[in-house]
């Protein structure tokens, strides 16, 4: 297939960035998230990677691929109880989770921006199972599009995502999941205050890119007041990197598990929303 110039600033340029530490990752003996698709990904792309971002580190790139393993294993572990749920991956970017997660009964539906879709249908394969909505997160019409009549169960993940929207957004958005997803789980990752500071200043780089202001911030302590969002929100749970390889993967997991210290990689959370149905 012909390359494809991906034009893209803003958050939306931040995919590539993700994208790049993945296929990073994907192309180390013994990596720590199976994902061919990120190098061919990157291999159909025509844009200068590591003119933008620099050559991925050995921590970031790991770190990076053990935040979407980990968001993997959530969906599995809720998918071993629901396998005909609902996957919504609002921003989504050019990630592969489908393919990764797929045991041919879910249905996954992206939510990205209008450039972002148009990318995503460019250059991934389709299936009758997954879908790509162009829209916002934050228009909550995405929710309407959810098929599940017979309650076989919604995820909703938001890798990557609610950092950059405003602190009233991530509130509608958990407070409409918690409200129309009654037995669905959402999962979240979140920067620390002090890292997001610096993203607001606009002094924190990835090569020769500014991090774009990210509005939202949590620390981990703070993990309960998500309750606050709504009432239906039943269960806030932290959950942690999955075990990486050699002694960076070492590194990562005891920064991320220190509170004082995890400000180089996100903590992430999961919500459960209360089932309705009687008991
Ligand atoms: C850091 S990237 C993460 C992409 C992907 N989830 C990953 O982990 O590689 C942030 C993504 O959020 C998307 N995004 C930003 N604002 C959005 C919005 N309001 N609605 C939907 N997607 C949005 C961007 O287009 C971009 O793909």
């Amino acid at each position: 297939m012909a390359r494809v110039r991906p034009m893209l600033d803003g958050v939306p340029e931040t995919l590539l960035w993700t994208l790049h530490n993945r296929a990073f990752e994907a192309g180390r003996r013994y990596p720590v998230l199976d994902d061919p698709m990120a190098l061919q990904l990157l291999a159909n792309l025509d844009y200068p990677f590591e003119e933008r971002f620099g050559v991925p580190n050995a921590f970031h790139s790991q770190a990076q691929a053990l935040r979407s393993r980990c968001f993997d294993l959530a969906v599995q572990e809720y998918l071993a109880d629901r396998p005909e749920a609902t996957v919504v991956a609002l921003g989504d970017g050019l990630e592969t989770g489908f393919w990764r997660v797929d045991n041919g009964r879910l249905n996954w539906l992206s939510v990205e921006l209008p450039e972002v879709a148009t990318l995503r249908r460019t250059l991934l394969p389709p299936s009758d199972r997954l879908r790509t909505l162009s829209g916002s997160a934050t228009d909550l019409s995405w929710l309407d599009e959810i098929e599940d009549p017979e309650g076989r169960g919604v995820v909703v993940t938001t890798q990557g995502l609610l950092m950059y929207l405003r602190p009233a957004e991530v509130r509608e958005i958990l407070a409409a999941c918690a409200a129309r997803l009654p037995g669905g789980i959402l999962v979240l990752d979140s920067m620390g205050r002090r890292l997001a500071r610096g993203t607001v200043a606009g002094t924190s780089k990835v090569g020769a890119m500014t991090i774009p202001p990210m509005r939202w911030a949590m620390d981990p302590g703070e993990r309960e007041k998500l309750r606050g969002a709504h009432p239906g929100i039943t269960e806030v749970r932290a959950l942690r990197l999955p075990r990486g390889r050699g002694a960076m993967g070492e590194l990562i997991r005891i920064q991320n598990l220190l509170p004082g210290v995890r400000t180089l990689t996100p903590a992430i959370t999961q919500l459960r929303f209360g089932d309705r149905t009687p008991h």
